[in-house]
């Protein structure tokens, strides 16, 4: 598929790596005007949303006019300085994103994996897993079969409401690595019987 991925920071260039090894071309759009946020999201099929939760208005307006009908996958952790959640616990920053792009099929995705564990899908060679929620059946079966493509073992957490869920879970990854001392060499992996 052709992938626009919006940042091109930690997490934009680790999914690269890992989209284009499962055989994905994809596109990089941010405030380079070399390669341009617009661009970008007018040629991908899928558009991933990579960049600062404060970034997240702008980069929402400039691709909101190429999203209609699009999945749209949403990677953002909104925290605050003290690595507290950075949004209400009634909202997510998915279900924000699919306000503003009230025409795309938004789904929340990959924000419960390190960006370094976003481009292998896995940890210590354990394959991680990818945790994803939506409203729309299709679009998460797009994002089911790109992650499996990546090497993850997708599982569908439900509607996009459950976002609140997945980002409290990004939100606790985080804290574990750098508050409770674990480090980044960390990941989610649901087992089941
Ligand atoms: N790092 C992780 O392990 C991790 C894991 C899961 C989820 N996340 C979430 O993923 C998102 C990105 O994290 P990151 O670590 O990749 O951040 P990052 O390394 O700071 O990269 C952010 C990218 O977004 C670009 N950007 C900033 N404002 C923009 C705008 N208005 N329009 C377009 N591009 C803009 C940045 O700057 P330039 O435009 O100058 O290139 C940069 O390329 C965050 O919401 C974070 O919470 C991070």
């Amino acid at each position: 598929m052709k992938i626009a991925i919006i940042g091109k920071g930690n997490v934009g260039t680790a999914l690269q790596n890992g989209l284009s090894r499962g055989g994905h071309e994809t596109r990089f759009g941010h405030r380079d005007p070399n390669e341009s946020v617009v661009d970008a999201a007018k040629w991908g099929e899928v558009i991933i949303l990579a960049v600062p939760h404060d970034a997240a208005d702008d980069a929402r307006g400039n691709i909101k006019a190429y999203a209609d009908g699009k999945t749209v996958i949403d990677v953002m952790n909104a925290m605050d300085k003290n690595m507290e959640l950075g949004i209400s616990c009634t909202t997510s920053t998915a279900e924000e994103t699919q306000k503003q792009l009230s025409k795309a099929h938004v789904v929340k995705a990959f924000n419960t994996v390190f960006a370094p564990n976003q481009s292998t899908a896995k940890v210590d060679g354990q394959q991680l897993t990818a945790f994803f929620a939506g409203d729309d059946a299709g679009a998460k079966q797009t994002v089911a079969q790109l992650t499996r493509d990546m090497g993850f073992d997708p599982v569908d957490c439900g509607p996009l409401k459950n976002a609140r869920f997945l980002e409290a879970m990004g939100n606790m990854l985080i804290n574990l690595a750098y508050k409770y001392g674990m480090g980044s060499g960390i990941g989610y992996k649901l087992v089941k019987a």
